[in-house]
């Protein structure tokens, strides 16, 4: 696991932006696996401008996402699809043939669309970078605390946490759903590459237990300890609890000459 610690959320975006624009114009048919949430918001607004100012194409890139609100039509300002057409794909030459969300209908057969969402990943390719928030309290997706590190694509509950920590988003009177497709943890360490981006202090127990905790379903985010090739970028604030926090900088400061000496970043 390589823990980058930079100074402020800003960094945190442009850290990341320049990673995934450095990756898709290594591989302009790129699948990138997707987030939403608060945190992802400003990595989307570097990767637009970097668009508009011609550095970055989306043309042949096919991307997932993570997970979908059960009950929330697409057109519903809170689903994850008016989210990700909002904050990234409206503003960008991606095809929207090639977006996926694991949209399940009420009227579904969830554990069909979780397979059919399984096997749509691998017929293009498999995810080559995942991008990943991380709940405060250790979920990834919305692979709660005590998901099965094996998990595939399937319906989550929600914890009151997760529900109360997105209540921010709902308007009074709106309908908050319980439940989400999520892909599983077994499915997201499958990614060639992973990007976990947090900032903030009340990130900063979860990011301790991820990187540095035992390798638990209490925490779904120790689950990348098992990946060989995750990324997190943190600001000070996600990164205070951490004990090893001199290590990562030294480790940060060694790969930044090696791959002045060598190269690109990514290995792909
Ligand atoms: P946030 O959510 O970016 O809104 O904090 C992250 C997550 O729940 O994965």
């Amino acid at each position: 696991m390589e823990v980058i610690i930079v100074d402020s959320p800003e960094q945190v975006a442009n850290r990341a932006a320049r990673m995934v624009s450095e990756f898709i114009q290594k591989k302009s048919n790129a699948v990138l696996g997707l987030a939403t949430g608060s945190t992802p918001i400003a990595l989307y607004r570097e990767l637009i401008a970097a668009h508009q100012c011609g550095e970055t194409s989306f043309r042949g890139v096919t991307s997932f996402n993570l997970d979908e609100y059960i009950g929330l039509a697409p057109e519903n300002s809170q689903s994850y699809r008016y989210f990700m057409e909002e904050h990234l794909f409206s503003h960008v030459d991606i095809a929207a043939k090639n977006t996926f969300l694991p949209s399940c209908k009420r009227d579904d057969n969830p554990r069909k669309v979780g397979r059919a969402y399984e096997e749509k990943i691998l017929a293009s390719g498999g995810i080559d970078l995942q991008i990943l928030g991380i709940g405060s309290n250790g979920h990834i997706g919305f692979n709660e605390p005590s998901s099965s590190l094996a998990s595939r694509t399937r319906v989550k509950t929600l914890t009151r946490e997760t529900v109360d920590a997105n209540s921010r988003l709902f308007d009074d009177g709106d309908f908050q759903p319980h439940l989400a497709m999520t892909m599983g943890i077994a499915t997201i360490l499958e990614a060639r590459h992973i990007l976990l981006l947090a900032t903030g202090e009340n990130k900063a127990a979860a990011i301790r237990d991820a990187i540095e905790g035992p390798l638990c379903a209490h925490c779904p985010a120790s689950a990348l300890q098992m990946h060989r090739r995750a990324v997190m970028v943190l600001d000070r604030a996600a990164a205070s609890a951490l004990e090893e926090t001199d290590y990562y900088q030294w480790v940060e400061s060694q790969h930044v000459s090696l791959v002045e000496e060598y190269g690109h970043y990514y290995d792909l």
